[in-house]
């Protein structure tokens, strides 16, 4: 997401989703797909250092610029959901925000996600889901499979990703459903904000 489009999400009300999805966390964090760094202003000081996961070369120069100003340790690094980054077991918490929508392989990302994690570890998660009405999620999955990953970076707007948690083995401890507008010509989105464990 672009700067513009960031500040007027956070007007909107998605700073307190982010400020709520990093609440709490403590220790070595990886941030899958951090995009430009739009969470980071929101970690906590209990967090010790955070490893910033960004395959889109432009995306990761705008990262590590606000790596930089972050109010805890970051490192910025190239790589992807399906292959990352980390050892097995290395990390107290994951974080996915707005883009397990992108990947490719979404139980790929979730299984990689659980490998990285210690034993008793957490993922994180906020992202944009399927909605429930039939028709609206109709809508959505057609413009999945036609123009909208074309023009979105990738992007699936009908994703149960509740659901590709479960079936991955996590365990939700909590899962909040809510519906986000990030205002014209955007219409009304089914989002998730929870934490999972592996
Ligand atoms: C909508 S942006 C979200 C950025 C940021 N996480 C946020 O919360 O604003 C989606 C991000 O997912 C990243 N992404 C797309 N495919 C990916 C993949 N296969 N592995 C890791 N990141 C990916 C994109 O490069 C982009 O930074």
């Amino acid at each position: 997401m672009y700067m513009g489009m960031v500040e007027r999400r956070n007007a909107l009300g998605e700073d307190e989703y982010r400020g709520k999805l990093l609440a709490g966390l403590t220790g070595r964090v990886i941030e899958l797909g951090a995009g430009p760094g739009n969470n980071f202003p929101f970690y906590p000081p209990t967090v010790e250092h955070v490893l910033a996961v960004e395959p889109e070369s432009l995306l990761r120069t705008e990262c590590a610029k606000n790596a930089a100003q972050a109010p805890v340790e970051v490192t910025v690094v190239d790589g992807v959901a399906g292959r990352l980054p980390a050892d097995e077991g290395s990390v107290d918490a994951a974080v996915a925000s707005l883009v397990l929508c992108s990947v490719p392989d979404q139980n790929r990302a979730l299984a990689e996600l659980r490998r990285v994690l210690r034993e008793g570890g957490e993922l994180r998660f906020y992202e944009h889901v399927i909605a429930h009405h039939p028709l609206a999620a109709m809508l959505q999955r057609f413009a999945d499979a036609t123009f909208w990953p074309r023009v979105a970076g990738g992007c699936h707007m009908g994703r149960d990703t509740r659901a590709a948690l479960q079936r991955a083995g996590f365990s939700l401890e909590w899962c909040e459903r809510f519906t986000f507008t990030p205002g014209p010509p955007v219409p009304p989105i089914p989002h998730i904000l929870g934490a999972a464990r592996p």
